[in-house]
């Protein structure tokens, strides 16, 4: 019989490699710092709020499948392998904190094992890193690099299918315990070394921000020009050169990857004292990008001061409850310092510090009672609200649409103004007879 596989560190990442390897029948340890959120998953509470992740976990606690410990030294023994999928956050200077590795990395070199687990870090480091630990576990064994590519929202399907397999090893041998988990996926692996594992990671999610970048510099172009990037993105897309994913305007990229990885990066090639232009500039516009929306809301309504604004999505993006570095906050922030309130709703948050006189409220349209609605998080069902269900409760009549997801049309046919990002105001009526004659 296999031996388990332990999950250190139970987050978003650490979860899904945990309800994933269960699915493909593995046996699975968990262990987290946090004690209290072990005592939760023991009691099949999820940390987070994703489709299907209390169901997943329930079922296979009841089975027998995972087991979750708050001594590391309990959750390692016996083990095949150990997966480290701690946070690793960014510093000030842009640099990755990895204290939470090295300090999983520094216990598990105290354990005495009768049989040593191999140990994959998955967390995102930036390059040169296992390198630099391997020596804390080197006494009995070595690192393997896996990084992961999940996205929240979907994150157990994406470890279940993922586009390809990176390891990262000082001998590929090393990483065959690893390897022959993912066997059944047969999907490509890239064998490597640690560092270049490393970069395969960083620089991925470096050219992912960098298009949405372009993204947005590309709608707002359209906006100056007083066009619509609808076509002009998609007659880009169809070009397998460029691809469709991730070239759609909106508010920026916020979450817990994206901004701390190209930060990461850019420090990287600073220390190296090599360029960083596109990840300097790729970080400036994204800086920038919330304020479009500020500036379209006060083109349309004048002054914030004393405005009551609605807030549909504080995730910062569909599918799951994180917060974490969620534009949709920042931008909320702003508009309270410029003297705004705020009524906001989001399907999956239910609980999140709200600026003073701002609340979370049960419905999309209770947050409509407002001057204006701004959109935030791109939930594909509010494309479905009836606009005529809260256009009466818009006192200004005005709705910014920050992630392009309503239909401008129904909007502007409910009697509101519309403005998106590169979808700059109401449809012309030209544009609405061609879309009925369509
Ligand atoms: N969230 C994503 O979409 C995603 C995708 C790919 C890669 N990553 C990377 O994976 C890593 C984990 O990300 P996440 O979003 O799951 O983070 P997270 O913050 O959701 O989870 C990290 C977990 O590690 C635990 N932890 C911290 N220190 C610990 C220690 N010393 N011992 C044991 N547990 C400890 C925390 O309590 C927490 O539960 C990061 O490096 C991140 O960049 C994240």
């Amino acid at each position: 019989m296999n031996r388990p596989i332990c999950i250190i560190g139970t987050g978003y990442v650490g979860m899904a490699c945990m309800i994933g390897l269960a699915e493909l029948g593995w046996t699975v340890h968990g262990y987290d710092i946090s004690t209290d959120r072990i005592e939760r998953l023991r009691h099949g509470q999820p940390p987070y709020r994703e489709q299907g992740l209390q169901e997943a976990l329930r079922h296979h606690v009841a089975h027998g499948r995972m087991h979750f410990f708050d001594s590391v030294a309990e959750a390692v023994r016996d083990t095949e392998i150990a997966i480290v999928a701690v946070g690793t956050p960014s510093h000030e200077d842009g640099s990755a904190d990895v204290r939470a590795l090295e300090c999983v990395l520094a216990e598990l070199s105290t354990i005495r094992f009768a049989s040593w687990p191999t140990i994959v870090v998955r967390s995102t480091v930036p390059p040169g890193t296992c390198d630099r630990l391997a020596p804390l576990v080197e006494r009995w064994g070595d690192l393997v690099y896996a990084p992961e590519f999940l996205r929240e929202g979907s994150a157990v399907h994406d470890f279940l299918k993922p586009d390809r397999i990176i390891v990262g090893s000082r001998r590929p041998l090393i990483a065959v315990p690893y390897v022959r988990l993912f066997e059944a996926l047969q999907k490509p692996v890239v064998f490597t070394s640690l560092c270049n594992a490393e970069l395969v990671k960083g620089c991925s999610n470096a050219f992912l921000a960098m298009k949405i970048t372009y993204a947005n510099e590309v709608a707002n172009l359209c906006d100056a020009l007083g066009t619509h990037y609808d076509d002009v993105l998609r007659g880009m897309g169809y070009d397998p050169r460029i691809g469709s994913d991730f070239l759609r305007p909106g508010i920026g990229f916020g979450g817990p990857c994206f901004e701390k990885d190209v930060k990461s990066m850019r420090h990287t090639a600073i220390q190296l004292e090599t360029s960083r232009e596109l990840f300097s500039a790729t970080l400036r516009v994204n800086e920038r990008q919330p304020m479009r929306v500020i500036e379209a809301l006060c083109a349309e309504i004048g002054s914030i001061e004393g405005a009551a604004i609605g807030v549909w999505g504080l995730a910062f993006k569909a599918g799951t409850d994180d917060i974490r570095h969620s534009l949709a906050v920042r931008i909320i922030e702003e508009l309270a310092e410029r003297g705004a309130v705020m009524t906001v709703y989001d399907p999956a948050v239910y609980v999140a510090p709200l600026p003073p006189g701002s609340r979370l409220v049960r419905s999309a349209v209770e947050a409509t009672d407002a001057d204006a609605l701004v959109v935030l998080t791109d939930w594909p069902e509010f494309y479905g609200i009836d606009p005529f269900s809260f256009a009466h409760m818009l006192r200004r009549r005005v709705v910014i649409d920050g992630c392009n997801v309503l239909d401008a049309r129904r909007i502007a046919s409910a009697g509101l103004t519309y403005r998106g990002i590169g979808r700059p105001g109401t449809p012309s009526a030209a544009q609405l007879s061609y879309a009925s004659a369509l």
